[in-house]
């Protein structure tokens, strides 16, 4: 408490920060529900989470590449099962009156080969064809009684740094940083001014019906390209930032770093944009209110294995690494691990038995890792990922320079407490740090 109390004295906003509104906007992936065995987050259990959120994001609906229709996620055999989630998301909102429910649109898990650039294709087309889109998502909001859309339109990402081996360099391990500022979309202006005049018909027809409109800004989508925010702030009633996955060993198998830091440091190469106060500064500097956004925290860890020339002192930035570490059992995605993993992965003996008298775990501001150094043939691990201390750092600075959090997602929380032997702790971690601010106030 003493340490907030400082915290909100030195940004100089200590009453404007001490207000209730703080919104909680909790991201239900629909598709963490499909996952079998322990990995399978049940409504039940989602339920456990409900009394700390402000807003429930319900993801996601993904668009027929053909005629850009907006449908749920899964094929015809997973109808049942939707229509029933979706009836029982309703009788939440019942239970939690106070509770927004928004169904969310994109996400990374519309991927789809066959038509890889529809969400660009979407913007492209006449306003006749966008109808589409917006009608199908307003009767999908409508049917199933939700109370408004979240857009989470998947725009080309910036590209991660690439490290290439310069060829004929005497010194044999020399190798270039390429910074990832490349041109991505040639047509980025042209597409901003699309998507503004695409939000604008959406808000049009749902807050017509009094329904809520938010935008989810992807992981790696340069705001700068695509999001007229001035434009913006007229049409829809929040933005969730995506705040995390600035490095991925998907996207730098070669380096491991911190993978949401909420400062920058420049100690070491980084890109000045990737962080969390760049990101949300960006957005209120070009004119969008505060209390608007909201700062992404992710509640799972990044992956990286190590190998021998990764050294042993684990310190980020890491050199040759191998690429993400091979996929775990609950989230079944190379490179990726939910909180409870990691939590595990760091303190159980079992898992890996030289890891747990091996592993070194440490501190930062910019997030908390830990490691296992390589040895002879057998690959390393280094994780990356925000603990308790940092979510908590990362509620107080939402506490000032934002309107609230978006928790990225609950799937991935300890929602049965096996780790930190209380539900959803990280979630509750926000919950507190919001409530000891007001508590503050109140003395
Ligand atoms: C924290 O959770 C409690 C219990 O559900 C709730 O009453 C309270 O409004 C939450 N506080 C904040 C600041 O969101
Ligand atoms: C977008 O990318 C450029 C570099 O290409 C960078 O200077 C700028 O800060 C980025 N904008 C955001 C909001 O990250």
């Amino acid at each position: 408490m003493k340490q907030i109390v400082l915290f909100l004295a030195i940004a100089g906003l200590y009453v404007a920060a001490t207000n209730a509104e703080h919104k909680v906007v909790c991201y239900y992936d629909f598709a963490s529900d499909l996952r079998e065995g322990v990995g399978r987050l049940t409504t039940k259990q989602l339920e456990a989470a409900l009394p700390y959120c402000s807003h429930l994001v319900y993801g996601y609906m993904i668009m027929y590449g053909d005629n850009y229709q907006v449908h749920s996620y899964g094929e015809v055999d997973e109808v049942d099962i939707r229509q029933q989630y979706f009836a029982e998301i309703k009788s939440f909102k019942q239970k939690y009156p106070e509770l927004k429910v928004l169904l969310s649109v994109g996400g990374d898990r519309d991927i789809d080969v066959g038509y890889p650039r529809k969400y660009i294709e979407l913007l492209e087309a006449t306003q006749e064809k966008q109808k589409k889109f917006i009608e199908s998502a307003h009767w999908l909001v409508e049917y199933y009684g939700f109370d408004g859309l979240d857009l989470a339109y998947q725009f080309p990402r910036n590209k991660p740094r690439k490290i290439h081996g310069v060829v004929g360099s005497f010194v044999k391990s020399f190798k270039k940083i390429f910074t990832g500022n490349e041109v991505v979309d040639p047509d980025a202006d042209k597409h901003k001014q699309q998507f503004t005049r695409l939000v604008s018909d959406l808000h049009d027809k749902l807050h017509h019906d009094g329904y809520l409109l938010s935008l989810t800004v992807l992981p790696n989508v340069n705001s700068t390209w695509y999001f007229d925010i001035p434009k913006l702030n007229k049409l829809v009633d929040f933005v969730n930032l995506g705040t995390f996955d600035f490095y991925t060993p998907e996207r730098n198998p070669e380096e491991a770093d911190y993978s949401a830091p909420l400062f920058y440091d420049n100690s070491e190469d980084r890109l000045p944009h990737n962080n969390v106060k760049f990101q949300t500064e960006y957005w209120n500097n070009q004119g969008f209110p505060a209390k608007k956004l909201n700062v992404g925290i992710p509640t799972h860890g990044n992956v990286w294995q190590l190998t021998d020339d990764s050294g042993n002192t684990g310190i980020p930035i890491v050199h040759h690494t191998a690429g993400p570490a091979p996929p775990s059992p609950l989230t079944n995605k190379h490179g990726l691990l939910s909180a409870p993993e990691i939590c595990k992965l760091l303190t159980l003996p079992g898992i890996d038995v030289k890891m747990d008298k091996e592993a070194h775990i440490t501190h930062s501001t910019l997030g908390h890792y830990g490691y296992l150094p390589a040895e002879g043939k057998s690959r390393g691990l280094w994780v990356g990922y925000d603990d308790i201390d940092t979510v908590t750092k990362k509620a107080e600075f939402a506490l000032v320079y934002a309107g609230g959090v978006a928790l990225f997602h609950l799937g991935h929380d300890d929602y049965l407490g096996v780790c930190a032997k209380v539900s959803y702790p990280i979630l509750r971690s926000i919950n507190q740090t919001f409530q000891d601010t007001i508590n503050v106030k109140l003395i």
